[in-house]
């Protein structure tokens, strides 16, 4: 199914969409939260990063990755040779898990029209998704340990998987899983953007 089809926030611009997440209660998570965190970055950025949900900080504040886990993120932007206004930052749920729990899938099918707007209103040329809850989004019927650091086409997006960073601060293995894939995103964002130019003359050869 296509992004531009069937929002029921279409119209919207991203301040709307954040306005709705922080009054929303169309799940059980509305219960439990400080602060709904809608994501935050440019509006034109590149790449739209993908978390699972915001933890105790990102609760207490409002504002995704501000954490441990977000400080890493951080430094992987920046290994990427990106900067923040390069970048989008948000999650599959914009309101706490208790206790840091998974999202159930109730909840992130009931969170699903604010990632899908940001997401077409956006329209980035990459989607990079953190961990198990976001890939499966868009790599579906997949394992995070199979296509971590690779990327595919799926619903007109560009998206490249990566495991979550807070997964990494437990574990010497996936930190450095995670700092060689990032690696890999300046690459893709050349090659997102070369083929327009590059494929066009080959397509009119093959007319003939
Ligand atoms: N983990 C996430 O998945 N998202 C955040 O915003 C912070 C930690
Ligand atoms: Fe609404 Fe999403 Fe928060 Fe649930 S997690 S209350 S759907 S904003």
């Amino acid at each position: 199914m296509s992004f531009a089809q069937a929002s029921p926030l279409a119209g919207l611009s991203l301040a709307e969409v954040a306005a709705r997440v922080l009054t929303c209660t169309d799940c059980p998570l509305s219960r439990g939260r400080t602060h709904a965190v809608p994501g935050e970055g440019a509006e034109n950025a590149r790449v739209l990063f993908i978390g699972e949900g915001p933890g105790w900080h990102e609760d207490q504040t409002g504002r995704p990755f501000v954490g441990p886990a977000g400080k890493f993120l951080d430094e992987l932007i920046a290994s990427a040779g990106l900067k923040r206004p390069d970048v989008f930052i948000t999650n599959v749920v914009k309101c706490r898990p208790p206790g840091n729990r998974d999202p159930l899938p109730d909840e992130i099918d009931a969170c699903r029209k604010y990632l899908d707007r940001q997401l077409e209103i956006m329209k980035p040329d990459v989607v990079v998704t953190l961990g198990r809850h976001s890939m499966a989004r868009f790599f579906p019927g997949e394992t995070i340990s199979r296509v971590h650091g690779t990327w595919r086409r799926q619903n007109g997006l560009v998206c490249f998987a990566m495991y979550h960073p807070a997964a990494a601060l437990h574990q010497q293995s996936l930190k450095t899983t995670l700092q060689t894939d990032i690696l890999k995103l300046p690459g893709l964002l050349q090659e997102v953007n070369r083929p327009a130019q590059a494929e066009q003359p080959a397509k009119q050869l093959n007319l003939f």
